[in-house]
């Protein structure tokens, strides 16, 4: 079956999905057009949609399943969890081993709590830092996406014909009414220039609640933050009493002991997701003690108040637990020399075919580029509509190849992948860019 293809299972689920749900969806990332592709069931590095077509997943939930679908010893402990009872109002020590395993592994973490999301550990983290030092504001850079909470989506999609002066980047709101008073308080700041971004953190010091920052950003297209970025950002929150926040939601992917090892620094508030549930909806947020004090009940009522029905249920740490103990050092580095493998091979793919093109990325975390630009910051990265078209073909190309890849030249590896499953999707990215140069009439 070729996709798109109107007569499919998927088209029909999707037009059944559409009389009940707004774009018959419930979540931006996985709608496309002209029908989402449903998913039935996946095993290891494979998913199997509505249609019985089976297709290796190289996006893995956005980055989330390390282990692939349906690892055996998740199913295991999410089976045994279930028959003890999902959920309690009250604490069960499988949040404690998920949390003593995430704090051994990582330096700046004394503290941690869980909760249901990327973006809610976000929120709670500018919580806790507004908490900490009484300020209003935060800067964060442009272009990085760190959820769907306000404050935190000004200028994650700025495009050229709003962001204005790079000495002072426009705060652009993502969608229709986001408040005026939201966006005064967010500064947004260059990735990766340390100029700039110094002199705006500076301008607004006294102001501000936090600076946040991502190693290695998605949608600022895994250009890895610099040493001398890093630097900057830490020795200047540590002066001014500002709270410095590493979004690792899609990052803690990484490494063993996090990006933070690799990138040399400590952040003071530190924000995870995906990986770390195994599966399960999850979010935390860990750092140091006095910055995680403001959560604090036993000596009355905390600065910074988390509650949530669902923080650290017992099914999300279980899966987690299980999922993170298999993630030793040794786990680690071999999906790090899977993901170079996978970069060369995506190399080799473009040089091949004659394109241009790019691969950006580490560890097990890797996006493709349609262009040769020399990357610095969001701006250099940011797909021009012609990239983009082409991005478009390449990803329905794999579809119908066998392979599932982000819409935005998005990768995740996991462990369940072997080399083979990483030369036959660099074999089918060749063969999309053939197709791709024949389409534009350049084929030799
Ligand atoms: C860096 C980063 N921060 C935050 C989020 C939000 O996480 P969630 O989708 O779990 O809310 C994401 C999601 O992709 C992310 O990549």
């Amino acid at each position: 079956m070729t996709y798109p293809d109107p007569k499919s299972r998927s088209a029909q689920l999707y037009a059944r999905a559409s009389k009940i749900m707004a774009g018959g969806s419930t979540r931006l990332t996985t709608w496309q057009s002209p029908y989402p592709i449903y998913a039935v069931s996946g095993s290891g590095c494979r998913i199997k949609d509505a249609d019985g077509v089976e297709r290796v997943d190289f996006l893995n939930n956005y980055m989330t399943l390390i282990h692939g679908h349906a690892h055996p010893e998740i199913v295991a402990a999410v089976q045994a969890q279930a028959a003890r009872g999902m959920s309690f109002a009250m604490p069960t020590e499988s949040e404690i081993l998920l949390a003593e395993t995430l704090c051994s592994r990582v330096k700046s973490f004394d503290r941690i709590r869980f909760c249901n999301s990327g973006s809610e550990a976000v929120m709670v983290a500018i919580k806790a830092a507004r908490a900490h030092n009484g300020r209003p504001m935060i800067a964060k850079c442009e272009g990085a996406y760190h959820g769907m909470f306000d404050p935190v989506e000004v200028s994650h999609d700025a495009n050229p014909e709003s962001w204005g002066e790079i000495d002072s980047p426009a705060r652009t709101p993502y969608t229709r009414g986001l408040p005026e008073s939201v966006m005064r308080d967010v500064i947004v700041i260059p990735h990766n220039d340390v100029v700039r971004a110094r002199r705006l953190i500076e301008l607004h010091a006294d102001q501000l609640a936090a600076v946040l920052v991502d190693p290695l950003p998605p949608r600022v297209g895994f250009i890895p933050a610099t040493a001398e970025y890093l630097k900057m950002v830490r020795d200047l929150c540590t002066k001014h009493d500002i709270v410095m926040i590493s979004d690792e939601v899609a990052s803690f992917r990484i490494d063993y002991h996090g990006p933070q090892h690799v990138h040399g620094f400590e952040a003071d508030l530190t924000t995870m997701g995906k990986i770390i549930g195994g599966g399960m909806p999850v979010g935390a947020i860990a750092g140091k003690r006095e910055f995680m004090t403001v959560f604090d009940p036993t000596r009355g009522r905390p600065l910074a108040s988390h509650g949530g029905t669902f923080n650290a249920n017992p099914m999300t740490m279980a899966a987690g637990y299980a999922a993170m103990k298999m993630m030793t050092p040794e786990a680690f580095s071999r999906l790090a020399v899977l993901g170079q493998r996978l970069a060369e091979g995506l190399r080799a793919a473009f040089r091949a075919a004659n394109m241009e093109g790019q691969v950006t990325g580490a560890g097990s975390l890797w996006k493709i580029h349609m262009n040769n630009r020399q990357f610095t910051d969001y701006r250099s990265v940011h797909a021009m509509p012609p990239e983009k078209a082409k991005l478009a073909t390449l990803y329905t190309h794999l579809l119908n190849a066998g392979y599932v890849m982000g819409p935005t030249g998005l990768l995740a590896l996991s462990t369940a992948m072997g080399e083979g499953d990483v030369d036959g999707f660099c074999n089918a990215v060749h063969d999309g860019l053939m197709a791709i140069r024949r389409a534009d009439g350049q084929a030799a």
